[in-house]
């Protein structure tokens, strides 16, 4: 089959380079793509956002099959548009894209469904908010209701700063119309995992785990970012916690939205805290998890095609125990511009990344790269480069991937230098 995948960053570049290895793939193209997809894509200059034209290249070129990456277009109705025109999708339609698109839509369902998760309520009156903030006291979560590209969470450690957060928001200051309405919560201390696992509308598959880090500095200190680095599976991961997510998350989320009217079919990614040994929902995003999907996809053995076409023709429970995944543990650098979560300077030269194509379990993702007029690698985004190392164990796949990430030649970049610390640290710990 002929497949589309919508996107442009690492996530899709793992993607892409998994969907290419199935027999059943036949040509694969990527709107709008980067330098890194473009050796397993033929890349189209359509953006993400523009449903009119991707539908028309569609019928054009006779795609069967649209893979779309990341959440913007689906909460804006990518999925239920080509759904309308009878073309096969992976991806939730814009009512269920609501879970992640809406905070308050995922705590109230959180709550008609009993699904474990932090104490909230909804605000859009600057005062309600005030007085909730006061007799909860601190340390307290504020959130934008709507989608702030990763930015419209504050963990609030002081009521003062609690205040400040709700009122910038509130009074649309901070973060626009998507702030105008907020959801604020309990603040939850624990271990915080990512959980993938694929819905029709009516089963679920589950996928695995991994752990981000989001923070951008050594030891987890600094802003927040979009993920500076990830290693699957979690390193706490057992078969009865896998149990726990699956039958108080997973499958009431599935069966929940189904009874609601707005089944959910694609990919359900839940930020999870994992607290005392008890798994508690931070959050659902509608897609896979970036830079989750490198090292994800750099375990997975089965054919991917396969999975993701199920979510659209409710096939999934014909994968039940089937999916298979390396053993090995993956982890994933990611190399950011510097600067980054700030301001950050774009065009910047990347040099010798050919020199990892021959290291052994070193895989190269490419996130905000393109080629220049002259055809040199050249940065176009705040992350970069993604580098996926394999090992037997977490350690040995962090010291592959730094080897890898040495030898790129990138003086205006960075990265964190302890990705996959508190696994490696806990491994020591049990080993002595
Ligand atoms: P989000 O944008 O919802 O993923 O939130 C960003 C980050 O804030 C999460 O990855 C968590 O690390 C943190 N966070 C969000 N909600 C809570 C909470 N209720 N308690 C503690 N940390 C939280
Ligand atoms: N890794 C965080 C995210 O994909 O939202």
């Amino acid at each position: 089959m002929n497949i589309l995948l919508i996107g442009s960053g690492g996530r899709e570049h793992a993607l892409a380079w998994k969907l290419n290895q199935s027999p059943k793939c036949k040509k694969l193209f990527c709107a709008p793509g980067n330098a890194g997809i473009a050796d397993v894509a033929s890349c189209i200059d359509i953006a993400m956002d523009d449903t009119q034209n991707i539908i028309k290249f569609c019928k054009e070129n006779d795609i069967n099959f649209v893979v779309v990456g990341p959440e913007q277009p689906l909460v804006e109705g990518l999925a239920s548009a080509l759904r309308a025109e009878n073309i096969s999708v992976f991806g939730p339609n814009t009512d269920a894209a609501q879970l992640e698109g809406s905070k308050g839509f995922m705590k109230d369902f959180f709550a008609r469904h009993n699904i474990p998760t932090a104490a909230y309520a909804r605000f859009k009156s600057i005062d309600k908010a005030v007085a909730y903030i006061k007799e909860k006291g601190a340390p307290i979560v504020i959130k934008t209701d709507g989608l702030a590209a990763g930015k419209g969470v504050i963990i609030a450690m002081t009521e003062e700063e609690a205040i400040e957060a709700a009122t910038n928001m509130l009074s649309g200051e901070a973060f626009g119309d998507a702030g105008m309405e907020l959801v604020i919560e309990e603040f939850m201390e624990g271990e915080e995992i990512s959980y993938f696992a694929l819905a029709d509308g009516e089963t679920y598959l589950p996928l695995t785990s991994a752990q981000d880090h989001k923070r951008v500095g050594d030891g987890d200190t600094g802003l927040n970012t979009g993920g500076m680095g990830a290693y699957s599976p979690f390193h706490q991961m057992t078969d009865k916690l896998e149990q726990k997510i699956l039958s108080r998350i997973i499958e009431p989320t599935v069966e929940g939205m189904k009874k609601d009217g707005t089944p959910f079919q694609g990919v359900l990614y839940a930020g999870l805290m994992i607290v005392n040994g008890e798994p508690r929902m931070i959050e659902y995003n509608i897609r896979f998890g970036d830079p989750e999907c490198q090292p994800m996809m750099m375990r997975l053995k089965s054919d991917l095609v396969d999975l993701l076409l199920a979510t659209d023709n409710g096939t999934l429970a014909e994968y039940k125990d089937k999916v298979k995944w390396s053993d090995e543990a993956t982890l994933c650098v990611v190399m950011a511009a510097n600067g980054y979560p700030g301001s950050y300077e774009k065009g910047t030269e990347i040099k010798n990344t050919e020199a990892l194509n021959d290291m052994d379990g070193v895989k190269l993702f490419h996130a905000g790269t393109m080629r220049d007029n002259s055809k040199a690698l050249v940065s176009s985004g705040g992350r970069v480069l993604g580098v996926v190392g394999i090992g037997d164990t977490i350690e040995q796949a962090q010291q592959v991937a730094y080897k890898g990430v040495d030898k790129i030649d990138w003086p205006d970049g960075f990265c964190r230098r302890d990705i996959g610390w508190r696994a490696i640290a806990a491994q020591k710990e049990k080993a002595a």
